[in-house]
Formats: C-alpha cells, sequence, structure tokens
C-alpha cells in the first residue's frame, strides 16, 4: 500500500488507525477517490514527483491500432466508449469554428488577467502555477453557450455529440460545468481521477456524468494531452465498493485540434504534463444526469442578460427544468415539480382556507386541468377530502 502524504491524509479528514469506523465513512471517502490515491496516481506535495513512478510518461504503453482513433462514424465511437470508456470525434470543430473557440479562450485568459480575476492551476517543480483555468464558460461569450446546447451554430458535429451524450445520459441530461483549461509548460501531471467522483461506489454498468472536451490544439505524447486509462470504467465498476488491485496502462489522448473527446464519467483521467514551449487548450464541457446537483449551478450563476436570451434548450440544459421522480426521472404534476424559480414564475405560497379568490399561480394554469372534475367526484362522494 502507498504511504499517503500527510496534506493528501488531512483533506480526506479520516486517519485509519485501527479505531471503531464511523458509519459509511469507507464509502463517503471513496467520492475523494481514495481508491486512485491508494495506487500512487497524485503527485506529492513535497518532492514534486508522481508517487507512482512516471504515470503521466506514456509513450509507446500501447500500439496506437489498440487505441481509439478520431471518427465520426457513430457505431465505433460507440464501441470505444463502451470498450475503452472514451472516444474521439473527428472534426466536431470546422476550422472556422475552432478560430472562433481559439480567439474567445485567449482573449478571455488574458482579459481576466488583466482584470487580476484569473484562476490558476497545477504548478511546476518550483510551485509556480502553469496553467489558467477559466470557469463558467456560458457568461462569457456566445460560443460557449452554444457548445453547452451542441448546437450547429458553433459546433459542426453537434448533432452527432448531442446524439451519443443522450445515449450515455438520457434524456433531459444537464450541464455540470463549461471551463477552459490552459496547459502551459512544465506543471506536475493532475492526480487521476473520474469525472463522476461525487457519486459514491459502487457503481452501476452506466455513466451518470459524461465529459465532452474539444481539443484547442493539436494534443500528444509531448505536449502532455490528457491522460487516460482505457477500460478504467469497467474496472470500477466491476471493483464496486472494493479496493483496486492494479489498473492498466496510461496513455495520453493524442488527436488533432478540433478533435472532440468523450469520456465516460467512470474512466480513469487527468491533466497531463506539458513538456513543449507552447500552450496546449482545452474546452472542456461536463454534462450528467439531471437529478445530480451541478458543479457550476448555472440557476445560481448565470449572467442576468445571458439567462435573458438563452434559448429553451439552454435554459433546460442549465437546469433550469424540473426533474421529479428520482431515478426513473418524468415531468411531474405538482407545484414544486414542473418549474424552477424564474423570473416571472410566481410559487404556492401560504393559503388561508377559503383561498378561491387567491392570487394567480403560475402552477394554476397546469394544475386546474384536471383538479375542477377530480373535486367534483370527491364531493359527489361525500370523500372526507371533499368536505369543507
Ligand atoms: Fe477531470
Amino acid at each position: 500500500m502507498v504511504q499517503i502524504s500527510k496534506k493528501i491524509t488531512r483533506r480526506l479528514g479520516y486517519v485509519d488507525d485501527g479505531s471503531p469506523k464511523p458509519l459509511y465513512i469507507r464509502f463517503h471517502r471513496n467520492t475523494f477517490q481514495r481508491d486512485l490515491i491508494d495506487l500512487g496516481y497524485y503527485v506529492d506535495v513535497d518532492t514534486h514527483q508522481t508517487v507512482l513512478a512516471d504515470y503521466d510518461r506514456t509513450e509507446g504503453n500501447y500500439p496506437p491500432d489498440e487505441l481509439p482513433r478520431p471518427t465520426d462514424d457513430v457505431e465505433t465511437l460507440r464501441e470505444d466508449l463502451e470498450v475503452h470508456g472514451y472516444c474521439l470525434v473527428a472534426d466536431a470543430l470546422s476550422s472556422a469554428e475552432l478560430e472562433v473557440f481559439r480567439d474567445r479562450i485567449d482573449a478571455q485568459a488574458k482579459g481576466e488577467r488583466d482584470a487580476a480575476v484569473a484562476s490558476y492551476t497545477s504548478a511546476d517543480a518550483t510551485g509556480m502555477p502553469t496553467n489558467q483555468f477559466l470557469m463558467t464558460l456560458v457568461n462569457k461569450g456566445q460560443c460557449f453557450a452554444d457548445a453547452v446546447e451542441l448546437s450547429e451554430r458553433s459546433v459542426a458535429k453537434g448533432p452527432l455529440l448531442d446524439s451519443l451524450l443522450t445515449e450515455m445520459l438520457g434524456n433531459r441530461f444537464i450541464c455540470n460545468s463549461a471551463a477552459a483549461a490552459i496547459a502551459g509548460p512544465n506543471g506536475v501531471p493532475q492526480a487521476l481521477h473520474c469525472g463522476q467522483s461525487m457519486i459514491p461506489k459502487p457503481w452501476p454498468p452506466w455513466p451518470f456524468e459524461c465529459f465532452c472536451g474539444f481539443l484547442i490544439d493539436d494534443f500528444d505524447f509531448d505536449n502532455g494531452g490528457t491522460i487516460v486509462i482505457p477500460g478504467s470504467h469497467r474496472i470500477l465498476t466491476d471493483a464496486g465498493t472494493g479496493p483496486l488491485e492494479s489498473l492498466p496502462k496510461t496513455t495520453n489522448v493524442a488527436a488533432p485540434a478540433g478533435t472532440a473527446l468523450i469520456m465516460d464519467g467512470r474512466l480513469v483521467h487527468g491533466t497531463g504534463t506539458n513538456r513543449s514551449d507552447a500552450l496546449r487548450r482545452l474546452l472542456i464541457l461536463t454534462f450528467h444526469k439531471p437529478f445530480v446537483r451541478q458543479q457550476e449551478q448555472w440557476p445560481l450563476s448565470i449572467r442576468r442578460e445571458v439567462f435573458e436570451k438563452a434559448s429553451p434548450k439552454l435554459l433546460e440544459r442549465l437546469g433550469f427544468q424540473a426533474w421529479h421522480g428520482g431515478l426513473g426521472g418524468y415531468e411531474g404534476a405538482g407545484d414544486g415539480s414542473f418549474a424552477p424559480l424564474r423570473d416571472g414564475y410566481l410559487p404556492i405560497g401560504e393559503l388561508p382556507a377559503r383561498a378561491d379568490e387567491a392570487t394567480s399561480f403560475t402552477a394554476r394554469d397546469r394544475l386546474a386541468r384536471g383538479n375542477d372534475k377530480t373535486l367534483k367526484s370527491l364531493r359527489d362522494k361525500d370523500h372526507p377530502l371533499a368536505r369543507d
């Protein structure tokens, strides 16, 4: 078993010293990807070295024809997602679209640096930040809002991506986050993790979350394209709540700019080390089933002017939709179940016993349809619910 650094142990908030364990702690701890930390897929904070030696050096780990390659053949994409846990959608962005995204990301990144609101991540061996991270992108450009919709307006292969994500996540999936990662030279690799680590294990044999990234630059071994462990989605599912024995070798995603990378939320992955001189940029959209709480909670974080011009599809995808019925999910009946708090929506409040003259609640249009008939039937039968 790998020794875990004190800092990480503290962050986990629990030390396994043989004393009686709090209820269910083992399962909650797995949402921190403790199983991957135990295998050494992180960088020691003191030495700046990967604990499991060189998991970020991947060239030669697999023959190229064993791994997914960019394609727009839907059967191949499905098979890659099932077998490897990720696929590469060729030319998801046209070259003109790629320029639009690249220019907007660069301008926004500079603007955030100049305005002293930039977020920096990762660090080199001296502790100096190497990467910039842009978050909540729906507020920062129409092309990003279009991408969240997976709309053909800005994403040439948007309909193909939308349909694959619907296969992965079911209808009415929502956007978890919309971000851009700009990786500069020599950042240490990210601790490996899974997109759906917010879901406690055991995981069922299907994803709750799905990553859809757009390569803004060519990705390769040298510039540290996203590290993945092919097939790990199945291994983590099969392991249930038990420890992981070991995992197959890592690889870096290698594909041209404009490619979309779709990853099953159970796939082990992380940012690689950029050993080139140039920036490596990635637009990162993550989506999940509609009953999971979002990382970027758009109903709280969206800018008013973006909300006001958003299309119905964008609003639904940002989570401005009610969801009812647990894992099955359906658009339910009831005040709280079909409308979110939004401009102009008037929820039912505290009512007096005689409320027939009450204010016109937004819910009434929907609920009144069957209610008059139901109440009449109840009254006809002198049902206790209908007695005044
Ligand atoms: Fe990730």
